[in-house]
């Protein structure tokens, strides 16, 4: 009751009692808190999180592919982005339906929104993708031009994008899908029936003089395990190459089924760095049978792992993109009904095992580069 002075100069053995009491309680929680601090493990971290910093030490790129929409208003997705990966491809938005919806119109700001993101965040830019048969705007589908009207339009349109990006986009998907699905002939696309088979060595050359600094890719699909369609891509690689045409690489897709993921995937991309190609593992995804088990969730793991694996094992593949940031924007079960679960995000945003697949690929030792990936400084 004393709050005097003096009542506190006088304290008893018994008004100490408490005081005592509440000091040890106080000593015991402080020794308890630094012991725990030393010798407990901290709380559980997240197993990819140091998937950046994984894949710089190795040399390559861990690349996802982005929309435009949740890059701009979703954090959730931004987080996912940029605490996992090293560099971003845009899915749709660069695009030619996107870029240049009207002849002469350009539409950059998709295109802007990608590449402004990532150069705030230190990521990597894989440019995709000029020529392809898909996603062509209406007034170019119809194929009203004659060869030199196509060259013309050909030349503008990479002008305008590979000019307006020229240094911030390190390596463009000049050449999408150029042979049939099943392959091996080259497919009979806008540009096949108006210049002829050239049209891909006439369009590498120009890609070049637009921007001299880039890697020129093509990328294909269905080539991953090897057989016909691959053997045509390699005859026609190396064909280009004798003519001393800018091809820098080779994007082989990798959109894998699960249970069918090709064993001999780092052969196969062998071959063509053997030519002295580059290439990637461009649009990586592996894609679930409904109903999706967690027992194919966990086994899935083993094929990403597999499919890093197989870029680390060949000393000219310079990176891994995934194809979507999670399950909730994937392009599969769109396009494949009866098929999900093929990215290693979830709808929630959770992290699967497939990407403590890749964590493991990356954690088992560092392997020596052939040619440095060019790194930018990362801002996370
Ligand atoms: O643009 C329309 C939009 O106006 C409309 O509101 C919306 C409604 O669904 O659809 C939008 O179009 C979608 C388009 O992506 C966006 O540009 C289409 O429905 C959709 O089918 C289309 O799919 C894309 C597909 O390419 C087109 O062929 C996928 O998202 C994209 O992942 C996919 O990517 C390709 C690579 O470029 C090349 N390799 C194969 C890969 C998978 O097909």
């Amino acid at each position: 009751m004393r709050k005097t002075t003096e009542g506190l100069g006088r304290t008893t053995t018994r008004g100490r009692g408490p005081l005592l009491a509440v000091g040890a309680v106080c000593v015991v929680v402080l020794v308890v808190a630094a012991v725990a601090v030393l010798v407990l493990p901290g709380p559980a971290e997240e197993p990819g999180s140091d998937l950046p910093g994984l894949a710089e030490s190795h040399g390559i790129k861990l690349g996802v592919a982005v929309a435009v929409d949740p890059l701009r208003d979703d954090s959730d997705y931004q987080d996912v982005v940029t605490d996992h990966y090293t560099a971003v491809t845009a899915e749709n938005t660069m695009k030619w339906v996107h870029v240049q919806p009207e002849r002469h119109e350009f539409d950059w700001s998709g295109p802007d929104t990608v590449v402004d993101f990532a150069e705030k965040h230190g990521l990597d830019i894989r440019g995709h993708t000029l020529l392809w048969h898909n996603q062509q705007p209406e007034w170019l589908a119809q194929g009203f031009y004659d060869a030199d009207e196509l060259r013309e339009v050909m030349r503008e349109h990479m002008e305008a994008l590979l000019g307006r990006y020229q240094g911030r986009v390190d390596s463009w998907d000049v050449i999408n899908e150029p042979f049939e699905d099943g392959g091996p002939e080259l497919r009979e696309n806008l540009w096949y029936q108006t210049l002829g088979e050239d049209y891909i060595a006439e369009a590498l050359r120009m890609a070049h003089e637009v921007d001299p600094q880039a890697r020129l890719y093509i990328n294909e699909f269905g080539i991953e395990g090897g057989g016909d369609k691959a053997d045509a891509l390699y005859e026609l690689a190396s064909g280009l190459l004798e003519q001393g045409v800018p091809l820098h690489g080779i994007g082989f897709q990798g959109h894998f089924v699960h249970g069918d993921v090709p064993e001999d995937l780092a052969e196969n991309m062998r071959r063509f760095t053997d030519l002295g190609l580059d290439v990637e593992i461009s649009e990586l995804d592996v894609r679930i049978a409904e109903p999706v088990t967690d027992d194919a969730v966990s086994d899935q793991a083993e094929e990403y792992r597999r499919a890093v694996e197989a870029c680390l094992e060949v000393s000219r593949c310079v990176g891994v993109s995934v194809w979507g940031v999670t399950d909730a924007h994937s392009w599969i079960p769109e396009w494949f009904p009866g098929y999900d679960s093929a990215l290693p995000f979830d709808e929630d945003y959770r992290s699967k095992p497939a990407l403590g697949g890749m964590v493991d690929a990356l954690s088992r030792g560092r392997r020596a580069r052939g040619r440095p990936v060019r790194r930018r400084v990362r801002n996370r």
